[in-house]
């Protein structure tokens, strides 16, 4: 678990280093991903390449090549079958302090193995408390960005009053959550925030589109305003590292008598099947 990629090397964890010029650490320019690996093999590769080309794009920097191979082997040298790949690349190091950055500059690339262990099922059908908080993050959130602070802040917010997450809301419209994708269900519709700059297009929200899609439930992609949110018959937040959270309190709000909804739990069952036979 502790052998980790830098440019170029495999090295212990503990042996790796950067410099205290890198962009990424000084002004957190660079961008990342996360990418599950269930039983040795790779969850949704292409998906989340393309969603890194894409964000390497929208902040000027090359696509970058061979990533697959330098994963595979990552895969192969970790003893665990189910892990978690975390893919951070940054601008790079510049001699001088600059927000203005030089072309030509070699990009730092780190991908290092990370355990996010599942949810139980027995905690899934408990369902979890969410908080609503106004998003204040920038507006450039379909970035997967190495730029946490906002999420740091308010998924502590979560975790300092005793909730799984926050969701967010910009003018009375409900965006993501701060680490997760956010899907509601009002009359057996499912409903999940229409894509745009104010959230991240996440790789486990677009499956379960598709799974949705294919198991004869409806999902519409719309703008779901906070009023929605807390009058929802069921709530549930996606992500990579736990597909399919049920929230069952929002505030003070109880949502589905406090239980995971039959079709949030459908929702699960069916990605959970699809993850096991990947
Ligand atoms: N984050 N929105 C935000 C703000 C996120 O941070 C994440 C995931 C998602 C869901 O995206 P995906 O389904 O591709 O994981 C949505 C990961 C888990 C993280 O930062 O650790």
């Amino acid at each position: 678990m502790d052998e980790i990629y830098l440019n170029g090397s495999f090295l212990p964890r503990s042996k790796a280093q950067i410099s205290i010029m890198d962009r990424g650490f000084l002004f957190g320019d660079g961008v990342y991903e996360l990418i599950p690996v269930f039983n040795k093999k790779v969850f949704l590769l292409d998906e989340h390449l393309k969603r890194l080309k894409n964000s390497l794009n929208l902040i000027q920097m090359n696509e970058i090549k061979g990533l697959d191979k330098i994963i595979n082997t990552l895969i192969k040298k970790n003893i665990k079958n189910t892990f978690f790949i975390y893919l951070h690349i940054t601008r790079g190091v510049q001699s001088s302090r600059n927000h203005i950055y030089s072309e030509n500059i070699d990009s730092t690339i780190l991908l290092m193995c990370e355990d996010y262990p599942a949810f139980s099922e027995n905690l899934i059908k408990k369902g979890f408390q969410a908080t609503i908080q106004d998003d204040f993050r920038w507006m450039k959130s379909n970035i997967k960005s190495i730029s946490l602070l906002g999420n740091v802040l308010l998924k502590n917010h979560a975790s300092s009053n005793g909730c799984y997450e926050t969701l967010l809301v910009r003018n009375k419209r409900l965006t993501e959550g701060s680490t997760s994708n956010v899907f509601i269900v009002k009359d057996e519709i499912i409903y999940t925030p229409k894509l745009s700059n104010e959230l991240l297009p996440g790789v486990t929200r677009g499956l379960l589109i598709k799974l949705i899609n294919q198991n004869n439930l409806k999902v519409i992609e719309s703008d779901i305003y906070q009023l929605d949110l807390i009058n929802a018959d069921e709530v549930w937040c996606s992500s990579s590292t736990n597909a399919v959270v049920p929230i069952v309190k929002v505030d003070d709000n109880i949502i589905n008598d406090g239980k995971a909804g039959s079709i949030t739990m459908k929702v699960y069952e069916i990605t959970q099947d699809f993850i096991i036979n990947f």
